[in-house]
């Protein structure tokens, strides 16, 4: 099974352009307390390198595209980010790491909790021993 939940936004396209919803309980499903966003992504440097305690948390990315990378202590996945109207789940407990990003990439976070460095694991060791492995 895939470390990945992704979920497909509806996309409401005319000819002016596009238009993606994301409502909470809907295609968001939590309440959304935070929303962030990262730009200007150089892609020498790689991102996240973390897993959360309680945080549950939707990525997309907007524009351009990136690489996530999950890891559940057992298993690691990556998969390509480079739709709009694709969202993938973060749940707590997976460790996640972003690369590859492209020049104009726009990666946008939809999160169901306010930031609190305390829920946060960044010790790769310390969140094999939480996972039991
Ligand atoms: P960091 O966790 O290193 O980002 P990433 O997960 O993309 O690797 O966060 C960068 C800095 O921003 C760090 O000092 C924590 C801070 N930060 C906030 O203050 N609020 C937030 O909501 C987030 C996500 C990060």
């Amino acid at each position: 099974m895939s470390l990945f939940q992704i979920i497909n936004f509806k996309q409401i396209a005319d000819e002016r352009g596009s238009l993606v919803v994301l409502e909470q309980h809907k295609a968001v499903p939590f309440a959304i307390k935070r929303v962030y966003y990262c730009t200007g992504l150089d892609p020498a440097f790689q991102r996240g390198f973390h897993a959360h305690h309680q945080l549950q948390q939707l990525a997309v990315c907007v524009t351009g595209r990136c690489v996530m990378v999950f890891d559940n202590g057992q298993q690691r996945e990556e998969i390509l980010m480079d739709s709009q109207d694709k969202g993938v789940l973060i749940p707590p407990m997976i460790w996640h790491e972003m690369k590859d990003f492209s020049p104009d990439c726009v990666f946008l976070v939809l999160a169901s909790d306010f930031y609190d460095e305390a829920d946060y694991i960044r010790d790769y060791a310390q969140f094999r021993q939480l996972v039991g492995h």
